[in-house]
């Protein structure tokens, strides 16, 4: 017995687990696409130049949708530049990124290799130079059947069927001053609103998201997200909000600040469902608009991965972050967040998938390697797509963060799986000290495995000559258990209990 507990015998439900919340991103940046996903010359490349060997990955991922093709690329993009025999395409400049883009791979590459995937694609509008004409010739061209000009274009280009992509973004943080043609709220509603109806006018199956903060630290959160809602509610199905987490002092790296990212997360997710309930208790609207996540993770600028020397490269290292031990802790607690909140977010894109801020590293000409970051997404992606969620009861202990406050020593969520009458339990120890936990189910249950990691450095990363520094470890378990299972975290652990009930 012990004093901290973990109560989910209520079988109160959260909401449903949308496949979509394991989602992720591919921009044209850095060696996403090229050096990344496409490698022509790569001895696992099919005949487009897409590697078979990070395809594979993509799929044991268990990834559901992808972003593209930005970002922040995505607000200068000229998309009518990446369609077309691929010789007579003309090299773009990326003006968020400094980078030339060749446009070798643009809607008629890329949305069959997602589909090949087995992912949907999430298109990005570029309302930033972008013009409304061009909302409806890329709408029109992704998903009208044949008989008008932008459809006949795409049959002439290969595609005999409309691609048919239900997930538009209204654009791309258009918050940021960084961003290329940034404006205000209620800019940037104006424009939201029209391509949305615009969009929908052509395919009335598509679902908008509109831009949401870029960043919790943002000095316009949430103003700005309070402000979209309002003007846009009507034309919108989702408020895409982005967040990523580091260190908050990176002259000071202390691994409990970091430690404490979570709680932030789950602040700025609490306060955009509480803006979209105001506005739709202030319409008396039966309307729901959800949450789009649709770019979350760990993201280190500390390591001068943001300092690029050679500006108009191309397929050139950009934001290569290699992820540690605790990176993988700190990532796994914002993955229980979002599925914490399975009522409200519906989609959540990791940002990125290949190379970027990303789970698969790849080499040129080389191998693919899964970074630690790989496994938690992997296992749950795998375990608890359209599950359902549950609320738990608890009692765990804390610890204390100059930036965030008093933050849990534990992280969790469980998953219930109706079709196999089994739960998944999600448990991360941020301490480093052993936590002694009464799992409460009340029912007869059988603890069948675990799937666990285990290290003694939590900096430790997996490298391209050390691939499995850290990887998970399944222990099968078959123990009978009645009403509460006593179970022990250990100091920095990250566990998956599945657990299932037993009827007798
Ligand atoms: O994912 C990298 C960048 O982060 C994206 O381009 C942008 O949307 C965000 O700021």
């Amino acid at each position: 017995m012990s004093n901290y507990f973990l109560d989910f015998s209520q079988r109160k439900v959260i909401g449903k687990i949308e496949p979509t919340v394991f989602g992720s991103f591919i921009e044209q940046l850095g060696r996403a696409v090229y050096n990344g996903i496409y490698e022509p010359t790569h001895k696992t490349s099919d005949s487009v130049g897409f590697r078979n060997d990070v395809k594979k990955l993509i799929n044991e991922l268990g990834v559901s949708i992808i972003r593209f093709p930005g970002g922040n690329y995505v607000s200068s993009h000229n998309w009518k530049h990446s369609i077309g025999p691929i010789d007579k395409r003309p090299v773009d400049l990326s003006l968020a990124w400094t980078e030339r883009d060749p446009n070798l791979v643009g809607i008629d590459e890329f949305v069959p290799y997602a589909y090949s995937c087995n992912c949907e694609v999430m298109m990005a509008l570029n309302l930033g130079t972008g013009t409304f004409e061009d909302v409806i010739d890329i709408v029109e061209y992704c998903n009208i059947n044949n008989s008008c000009y932008w459809a006949d274009e795409r049959i002439k280009n290969g595609s005999r069927q409309p691609y048919n992509i239900k997930y538009w973004c209204l654009g791309n943080e258009l918050d940021g001053e960084y961003q290329i043609c940034h404006m205000s709220a209620d800019d940037y509603s104006k424009k939201a609103v029209s391509a949305a109806q615009i969009a929908k006018t052509i395919d009335p199956n598509i679902l908008t998201i509109a831009c949401g903060s870029s960043s919790p630290y943002s000095a316009k959160f949430p103003a700005w997200d309070k402000t979209v809602l309002h003007e846009t509610f009507d034309y919108i199905d989702f408020l895409g909000i982005h967040a990523y987490f580091t260190y908050p002092d990176l002259n000071n790296r202390v691994d409990a600040e970091f430690f404490g990212s979570a709680k932030m997360f789950n602040d700025y997710i609490h306060t955009c469902i509480k803006l979209i309930k105001e506005e739709k208790e202030a319409r008396k609207s039966d309307k729901e608009i959800y949450l789009s996540v649709d770019e979350w993770n760990v993201w280190h600028t500390f390591d001068g991965t943001l300092n690029y020397k050679t500006p108009w490269g191309c397929g050139e290292p950009r934001l290569e972050n290699q992820y540690d031990y605790a990176d993988m802790l700190v990532f796994t607690t914002l993955l229980t967040t979002l599925l914490n909140n399975a009522d409200y977010v519906k989609i959540a894109c990791l940002a990125q998938l290949i190379n970027v801020i990303a789970p698969i590293l790849t080499q040129k000409n080389g191998s693919v390697l899964r970074q630690t970051i790989f496994y938690p997404f992997s296992i749950l992606a795998n375990s608890v797509k359209n599950a359902l969620s549950l609320e738990t009861l608890s009692y765990l202990p804390s610890f204390k963060t100059k930036k965030y406050g008093e933050v849990s020593s534990v992280y969790s969520n469980v998953s219930y799986i109706a079709d196999r009458d089994e739960y998944v339990v999600t448990l991360v120890n941020l301490t480093n000290e052993e936590i002694n936990l009464d799992l409460i189910c009340k029912h007869n249950a059988t603890l069948d495995k675990i799937i666990t990691f285990k290290t003694d450095n939590i900096h430790i990363k997996n490298t391209f000559d050390q691939p499995d520094n850290v990887k998970p470890l399944t222990v099968d378990k078959h123990l009978d258990f009645s009403d509460s299972l006593n179970y022990v975290l250990k100091p920095f652990s990250l566990d998956f209990l599945y657990i299932k009930n037993r009827k007798e």
